[in-house]
C-alpha cells in the first residue's frame, strides 16, 4: 500500500470525527506532514498520534479534508464495491415503486463528493471534489462491475467543483446515453433528458412527498404546481383526478419536458406557464383564480445562514400570495431544499403569512427528503429538504 501522509487535527475535531462527522475544516488542521496534492489520500491523526481515519485532502478547499474510512485500510476496489453494495442494500425497496432512485448520496452514503442517480438502467454521476476526482477510474470500474449500467453520464456540479479548483465537463463516461430515458414513479411516467436537465436529471428527493401531497387530491380539484420543473407533483395530481393543473416554472427547457410528460401520461386539463412564480401569483390573484391544492417547491433561496433572512422573506411572500389563491379547506405544501433553512423557519414564515392574510392554518404533516437521500443523525447537514403541509381553514 502506498504510504499516506499524516495530517494532525485538533482534539475537538478528533471527537467530531469519532462521532461520525466526516468534514475537517481548514482551521481544524494542526499540521500536515509534507506538502500534499489536491485530492491526495491522507491518514488523519489526533494530537498524541491516535489514528482517526483515512480521508482525502484539498488545501484549496474550505472543507479541507473528508473522511472515507474510520478503519485503517486501503481505498481500493474492495472498499468502493463494499460502499456501493451497502448503498444498494439500503435501496432494495425502491424498485417496487420506481425505476429511478439516488444510488449514492455522497457523505450520507460514506462517499463524500460522489453522487450517483440510477435512471432505468442508466447512471448520472457527479464527481464534486478533488479527492473523488483522483478516484474517478476506480469509481467508474466499480460502478460498471456492481451495477452493470447500460451507460454512465457525468453531470458534475460546477459550483462544487470550482471550490475544489476543478473544471466541469458534461460527457458520456461509459456505454451509450440516449437523448431521453423513460422512468416510472408510482405509476406515473416521466421523460428524463440527462443531457438537458437540471441537477442530476430528476428531483428524486421529492418522490415520497409527491405521494403524500397528492393523497389530498379529489376529483374536481384545481391544482397549482409552482416551480414545477418537469411536472413532478402536477402530473401525479392530474393522474389522481384533478380537474385542472397549472405547472409554472421559469425554465423553458423544464416546461418543454413537462409538456412531453403531459402527453406521455395522456392527461387532459394540464397546462404549463413559463413565468416567474412571484409574478404568476400576483397575476392569478388579479384575475381572481382560485385553487384547492398549491405546491411551492423553489430552488435553494439560502445557501448559507447569512442569506437566511432574505430566504425567510421570500417564503413569507410566496406563502401569503398562495394563501390568497387557496380556497377555504384547501391544502398548501411548501418546501425548502436548503440546509440553512430549518423546519422552524418554514413554520415561522407560514405563521407570518397567516397573519398577513387573516387565514387560520392547520399543520397536516412535516415532510423530508425520500429515503434514497439518507438523513444521518451524526451528519446534521445531511438533512436539507424540508416541507410543511398545511390546510387553510374554511
Ligand atoms: C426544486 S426544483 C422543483 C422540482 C419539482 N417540484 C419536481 O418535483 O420535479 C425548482 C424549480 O424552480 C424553477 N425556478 C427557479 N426560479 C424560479 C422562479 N423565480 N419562478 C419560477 N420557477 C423558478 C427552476 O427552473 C426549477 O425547475
Amino acid at each position: 500500500m502506498k504510504i499516506m501522509k499524516k495530517v494532525i487535527v485538533k482534539n475537538s475535531t478528533a471527537d467530531k470525527i469519532t462521532s461520525g462527522f466526516p468534514w475537517i475544516y481548514r482551521n481544524e488542521i494542526m499540521a500536515i506532514e509534507e506538502p500534499v496534492e489536491p485530492g491526495e489520500l491522507v491518514r488523519l491523526h489526533a494530537r498524541g498520534d491516535a489514528f482517526l481515519g483515512i480521508g482525502y485532502i484539498n488545501p484549496l478547499s474550505q472543507i479541507t479534508a473528508r473522511i472515507l474510512s474510520r478503519e485503517d485500510r486501503p481505498i481500493d476496489t474492495e472498499f468502493l464495491t463494499g460502499k456501493i453494495s451497502k448503498a444498494l442494500q439500503k435501496r432494495l425497496e425502491l424498485p417496487k415503486v420506481t425505476t429511478a432512485y439516488r444510488l449514492i448520496h455522497a457523505e450520507a452514503d460514506e462517499l463524500p463528493g460522489l453522487v450517483v442517480d440510477h435512471y432505468a438502467g442508466y447512471l448520472a454521476v457527479q464527481i464534486n471534489t478533488a479527492g473523488m476526482e483522483r478516484l474517478r477510474p476506480l469509481i467508474l470500474s466499480c460502478l460498471v462491475e456492481t451495477v452493470q449500467p447500460v451507460g454512465i453520464y457525468e453531470k458534475s456540479e460546477e459550483k462544487f467543483r470550482a471550490k475544489e479548483g476543478l473544471t466541469t465537463e458534461e460527457k458520456t463516461l461509459h456505454g451509450h446515453i440516449p437523448e431521453s430515458i423513460l422512468i416510472e414513479e408510482h405509476g406515473a411516467r416521466f421523460i428524463v433528458r440527462l443531457k438537458e436537465s437540471q441537477k442530476t436529471g430528476f428531483y428524486l428527493d421529492q418522490r415520497r412527498n409527491r405521494q403524500r401531497v397528492i393523497s389530498y387530491v379529489k376529483a374536481g380539484f384545481d391544482v397549482l404546481d409552482l416551480f414545477s420543473n418537469t411536472g413532478g407533483f402536477g402530473i401525479h395530481a392530474a393522474l389522481r383526478g384533478a380537474r385542472s393543473v397549472r405547472l409554472v416554472d421559469i425554465s423553458a427547457a423544464a416546461l418543454k419536458q413537462a409538456e412531453e410528460n403531459i402527453r406521455l401520461n395522456q392527461l387532459k386539463g394540464v397546462e404549463t406557464a413559463r413565468s416567474d412564480a412571484f409574478n404568476y401569483i400576483r397575476e392569478a390573484y388579479a384575475k381572481g383564480r382560485f385553487f384547492d391544492l398549491i405546491i411551492i417547491d423553489p430552488p435553494s433561496f439560502a445557501q448559507t445562514r447569512r442569506t437566511k433572512e432574505s430566504a425567510s422573506r421570500a417564503f413569507r411572500q410566496l406563502i401569503s400570495g398562495c394563501l390568497r389563491l387557496l380556497r377555504g379547506g384547501g391544502v398548501l405544501a411548501v418546501f425548502s431544499c436548503s440546509q440553512a433553512v430549518a423546519m422552524e423557519d418554514l413554520k415561522e414564515a407560514s405563521l407570518k403569512a397567516s397573519g398577513d392574510t387573516g387565514s387560520r392554518l392547520d399543520i397536516l404533516d412535516y415532510l423530508l427528503q425520500d429515503t434514497d437521500h439518507p438523513v444521518r443523525l451524526h451528519i446534521p447537514n445531511s438533512l436539507y429538504l424540508k416541507g410543511l403541509l398545511i390546510r387553510k381553514e374554511m
